[in-house]
């Protein structure tokens, strides 16, 4: 059994897809916040999921707020650390305390978009397909080696929340899926630097590339 601590910051969508997925060998550990308002606690609070709060606004440096964090996290023991929507910037000593034991979804197609309003920056960049990326987290934001990723055609009067739509539908089925993996221990690092998946093709049910016409 693989324990695992998810980290939220809001609205926790996908913190609940991976609740929901209930995967076989995966328990839920925890769900902490930063934020003592956001509304996916409430729903891992009544799923009977230890919830707890490290308010990043009663910590003045970075560091303590960080040490705060790992504190609540280790007291919990898990195999593996899910960032859902967790808005924090981390240090480089939070994020090599959880090599290897640390993920994240982003909703762009890494390395394009990192950062804050990628649907938005998608659109204006014109480009034909979007999407989201589960991802071993390194020092550098947005960035690390890649677990999964869905595409999504960006559509003809698509706009920043239709788009957002469709990227969220797509994460919800990426981030369980990758989290089985790292639960079934199919998921490597190999010496060059990228994920190696064992057993089955990493492109998820939900990749979709649109046919070309010629
Ligand atoms: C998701 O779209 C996730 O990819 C994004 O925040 C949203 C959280 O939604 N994360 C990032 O932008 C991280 N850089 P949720 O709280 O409903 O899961």
């Amino acid at each position: 059994m693989k324990s695992i601590v998810i980290l939220i910051s809001g609205r926790g969508s996908n913190m609940e897809a991976i609740v929901r997925a209930a995967l076989p060998g995966v328990r839920i550990a925890a769900v902490i916040s930063n934020r003592p308002d956001a509304a996916g606690l409430n729903f891992a609070a009544a799923h009977g999921i230890a919830c707890a709060v490290v308010d990043h606004k009663q910590f003045g440096e970075r560091a303590a707020f960080d040490a705060a964090l790992a504190e609540a996290i280790d007291a919990h023991r898990p195999d593996l650390v899910v960032l859902a929507g967790f808005m924090r910037v981390l240090t480089d000593d939070f994020v090599r305390h959880y090599a290897g034991r640390l993920i994240n979804i982003h909703p762009s197609l890494l390395p394009a978009f990192p950062g804050l309003h990628t649907h938005r920056r998608a659109l204006e960049a014109g480009v034909r397909v979007h999407g989201a990326t589960v991802h071993f987290v390194t020092p550098t934001l947005d960035c690390g080696p890649i677990v999964v990723q869905a595409v999504v055609p960006v559509q003809p009067g698509d706009d920043e929340a239709s788009l957002a739509a469709r990227v969220l539908d797509h994460e919800h089925r990426i981030y369980p899926q990758a989290v089985r993996w790292f639960a079934e221990g199919r998921l490597a690092l190999g010496a060059d630097g990228r994920v190696q998946v064992s057993g089955e093709s990493p492109a998820p049910s939900g990749w979709t590339v649109p046919p070309l016409e010629c």
